[in-house]
């Protein structure tokens, strides 16, 4: 069983090709990361007219030497994410069922995430716990089954990447600031500045971020020469900051659920200080730490394919428009 995965719900256009034997087996990515740096984050008009000018050859490149005519069915995001990009990934998948007689099937990319390290790692069994940390969202998630989850905690204002997106900003970074934050930090003193880890006592598993980041603006607005060396300082005590409010609630929900395999996903997790403190807790929790490979903690539509291929189609194939600007991951039904 082949199944072709969309993925456009931000500023990625993906197509993969999952089968159900090999795994995948064609993806391409076209990133329109650099198109948007200029205005310093994701322009939504323009990031749905490049999808649909690049989604072509996007599937080109996925297909490769596969036939269109070998594809079983058809999954794509149709939500959480921006609404134009959603719809683009939506007609076009509408198109490609309607003309190949094949299911369609929507995912919510959110379930993407969550569920794709089981694509690289079959030996993860749930229930697991999956953190996920992207630019959008930062949530504690209790996969219990497919389909089944129970968000533990989340950011009470800004996602994890949403944060360090803005402190490169203060910084003085390109867009997107968090890779450029992690390669500064390397360079500096992670115990120079004391900035605060908002709600790491509390009694749940919820965050914030949105005033460690202030902190590091009054920070910035009282050095008066702000230099390569102070910048990699603010930059990697930052980066601790964010890793030890990350750590005491990943902690804190294995303790509650008992699960012993821990997930970390979305963008943030291709954060290499971030992996590495947290695969430390398989020493001292006796867990088991997984991530993806850099390429899948992104958007991709590998994950996409993946779930697709264990999801069924809904009964109801008549086109029309499923895609949603917001779709609460414990909303979904099995
Ligand atoms: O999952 P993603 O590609 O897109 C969504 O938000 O869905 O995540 C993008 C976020 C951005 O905020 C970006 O700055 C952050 O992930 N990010 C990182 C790193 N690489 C990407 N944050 C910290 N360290 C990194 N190495
Ligand atoms: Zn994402």
């Amino acid at each position: 069983m082949k199944t072709l995965g969309i993925e456009t719900s931000c500023d990625e256009t993906a197509i993969a090709i999952y089968d159900s034997n090999k795994g995948i087996i064609g993806e391409s990515i076209h990133s329109q990361m650099d198109m948007h740096a200029e205005y310093g984050g994701v322009v939504p008009e323009l990031a749905s007219r490049d999808h649909c000018l690049k989604i072509i050859d996007v599937l080109k490149g996925a297909l490769g030497e596969h036939s269109l005519n070998s594809i079983d069915q058809i999954a794509y995001t149709s939500g959480p994410g921006l609404l134009g990009a959603l719809l683009i990934g939506e007609s076009f998948a509408q198109g490609l069922s309607s003309a190949l007689e094949v299911p369609l099937i929507p995912i919510n990319h959110l379930e993407g995430h969550l569920m794709s390290p089981m694509m690289e790692f079959p030996e993860i069994s749930m229930p697991f716990i999956c953190f996920l940390v992207s630019g959008g969202h930062s949530m504690i998630v209790d996969v219990k089954e497919k389909g089944s989850y129970e968000i533990l905690g989340q950011s009470q204002d800004d996602a994890v990447g949403e944060a360090f997106d803005k402190v490169g900003k203060l910084l003085g970074l390109p867009y997107p600031g968090g890779p450029h934050i992690e390669k500064l930090a390397s360079k500096g003193n992670s115990e120079a500045y004391n900035f605060p880890r908002p709600m790491i006592h509390s009694n749940n598993l919820d965050m914030s971020l949105s005033g460690l980041k202030t902190a590091v603006l009054y920070t910035v607005q009282k050095i008066e020469d702000l230099n390569e060396a102070i910048k990699a300082d603010i930059a990697a005590s930052f980066q601790k900051a964010v890793t030890d409010l990350l750590i005491a609630k990943i902690t804190k929900a294995i303790e509650q659920t008992n699960h012993s395999d821990v997930i970390l996903a979305g963008g943030v997790a291709a954060n290499k200080y971030i992996r590495e403190e947290f695969k430390k807790l398989e020493g001292i929790l006796n867990i088991k730490v997984y991530y993806p490979d850099l390429k899948y903690c992104g958007d991709n539509a590998a994950m996409i394919a993946f779930v697709g291929s264990m999801t069924n189609p809904p009964k109801d194939q008549n086109i029309k428009s499923n895609v949603r600007a917001r779709w609460p991951l414990d909303e979904l039904k099995k």
